[in-house]
């Protein structure tokens, strides 16, 4: 049982009790403390804003009484504010700030060491010109492609239902939906939850080809060409490799496939289910190509791209030459860093294997330019982007578009608890427990994701002004200075 719903128990025996002593029988002592307790309590249990204070009411508030004395505590026992991983609480607190709309300023200074080694900043301009009034757009769609889509700058990367909450999942949809931007199925294919809103879709297709699969695990025409044409997805994006486990595939441990998502993904439910490490739709450059093809045609000619981690270089080139060979170029590439997140890896994979972010964007870029097709192909990056500078950074080593994943997941809420597989998620964000999920609530959390959007690309913007750019085709390596 969870501990909202033993609130609730002991609360409803509890109240009548201790207002007929206080206001019947007139005895305070005790009863006076627990009635301020019940007061806070149910005010936790309804309140929408606190996913943690919902799911555990009045003990929730011990984590923010924490919080807000952590910083003293930090100082003597913990770690320091900037080098918590995978994100720090600096980084963790930005996120929360732009998604709740607040000032953003940090007192007294950098808490960053400036004289660490390969130590990376932005050179202002001496005269910084005017922040950009319209934010800009990306078109993506070559011109094999009949329904090109403008996509923002900004977007949220590939996270299916299934490692993430329908809760979570009916937020992000709705806030994409308000801020005009897209929403990445991740391999769980197309929800439901995906469509109340209608929020920008682009839907992956994972090496397991969840919701469109034969019992083989081929790609099922019939089911994918019905999806891909919904008028809400806009891009088609072929999943070959992800970041944190490339080369492996990945699992949706039984305890968060339940009914529904076994029924979305066209699986068994209550199962351990595995995406194999390579789509069985293809074995060879050429298979692989032709594919990309066949989803073209499938889905009326939208934009179709493929998403991967950079392992052996070579291999990339290849398929590039074979795209050009064959006259199918993808219309755009998704590049995902090593150090990108993931719902549930094996340790060893996310730490040893895939070439780091900011190395694999370079080598896509550079690669696609000596091939002469870097213009007709946009560049998509995934890997820590959170913040304003961090989107700077990727434009500048030859990003078009950034993807954001666990940016977002801050946004609705996640404490970084580090809990994602065990469905014990105590924010509600990554868990299939309903009980759990109660404290995330689509509504607010919408409002969130498309605060922590707006302003992270207004931030980008303002920086890009300060560095004296008018256009962002002008980032460019030489951007980013080194000492
Ligand atoms: C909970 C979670 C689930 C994810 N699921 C998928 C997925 O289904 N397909 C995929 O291509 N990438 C998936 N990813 C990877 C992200 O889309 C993204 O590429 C990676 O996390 C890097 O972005 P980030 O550093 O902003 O998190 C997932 C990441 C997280 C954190
Ligand atoms: S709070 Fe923890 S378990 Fe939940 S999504 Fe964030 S990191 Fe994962």
């Amino acid at each position: 049982m969870t501990t909202r719903n033993i609130f609730l128990i002991l609360a409803l025996i509890l109240t009548p009790l201790v207002v007929y002593n206080i206001f019947i029988q007139h005895n305070l002592n005790i009863n006076i403390i627990l009635f301020l307790l019940l007061v806070i309590g149910w005010y936790d249990y309804f309140q929408i804003r606190y996913s943690i204070l919902r799911d555990y009411p009045v003990i929730g508030h011990i984590r923010y009484i924490l919080r807000d004395i952590s910083p003293e505590l930090h100082q003597y026992f913990v770690e320091s504010n900037t080098n918590g991983t995978p994100f720090s609480k600096n980084i963790i607190n930005l996120v929360n700030k732009r998604a709740d709309d607040n000032e953003e300023f940090h007192p007294f200074g950098t808490e960053k060491d400036l004289y660490a080694k390969n130590y990376t900043y932005l050179g202002h301009a001496m005269f910084p010109v005017k922040k950009m009034e319209v934010t800009p757009r990306v078109v993506v769609g070559s011109t094999e492609c009949k329904q090109p889509y403008s996509a923002s700058l900004l977007n949220i990367s590939a996270m299916s239902f299934g490692a993430l909450s329908e809760n979570a999942i009916l937020a992000l949809n709705k806030g994409a939906f308000l801020g005009g931007f897209y929403h990445n199925t991740g391999e769980g294919s197309l929800s439901e939850a995906h469509q109340k809103h209608g929020g920008d879709i682009v839907l992956q297709i994972g090496t397991g080809n969840f919701g469109f699969r034969n019992e083989d695990g081929t790609l099922n025409e019939d089911a994918f060409k019905e999806k891909s044409n919904l008028a809400q997805v806009k891009m088609i994006e072929l999943k070959l490799s992800q970041g944190a486990k490339p080369g492996h595939g990945g699992v949706l441990p039984a305890k968060k496939n339940t009914q529904e998502i076994a029924k979305i993904r066209m699986v068994q439910a209550h199962t351990d289910v595995y995406s194999p490490p390579s789509n069985p739709s293809y074995n060879s450059y050429e298979s692989m190509v032709k594919f990309i093809g066949r989803l073209r045609e499938l889905s009326s000619c939208k934009p179709v791209g493929f998403k991967l981690s950079i392992g052996i270089k070579e291999d990339f080139i290849t398929l590039m030459k074979t795209s050009i060979d064959k006259g199918i170029l993808p219309d755009f590439i998704t590049v995902d860093a090593a150090e990108g997140g993931t719902g549930a890896a094996p340790i060893e994979y996310s730490n040893n294997i895939g070439l780091r972010g900011e190395e694999a964007l370079l080598f896509v870029n550079e690669t696609l330019s000596a091939l002469k097709i870097r213009d007709k192909i946009k560049i998509i990056y995934a890997g820590k982007i959170i913040s304003g500078v961090t989107m700077y950074k990727a434009f500048c080593r030859g990003a078009d578009i950034c993807n954001s994943a666990r940016g977002f997941m801050f946004s609705l809420g996640c404490i970084q608890a580090l809990k994602c597989h065990t469905n014990t998620c105590p924010t509600g964000v990554a868990t299939q427990n309903k009980e759990l999920q109660e404290g995330l609530v689509p509504k607010q959390k919408s409002k969130r994701v498309e605060a922590y959007h707006r302003n992270t690309v207004d931030s980008f913007l303002e920086i890009l002004a300060a560095t004296g750019v008018n256009d962002i085709k002008d980032l460019t390596l030489d951007k980013l200075k080194h000492v």
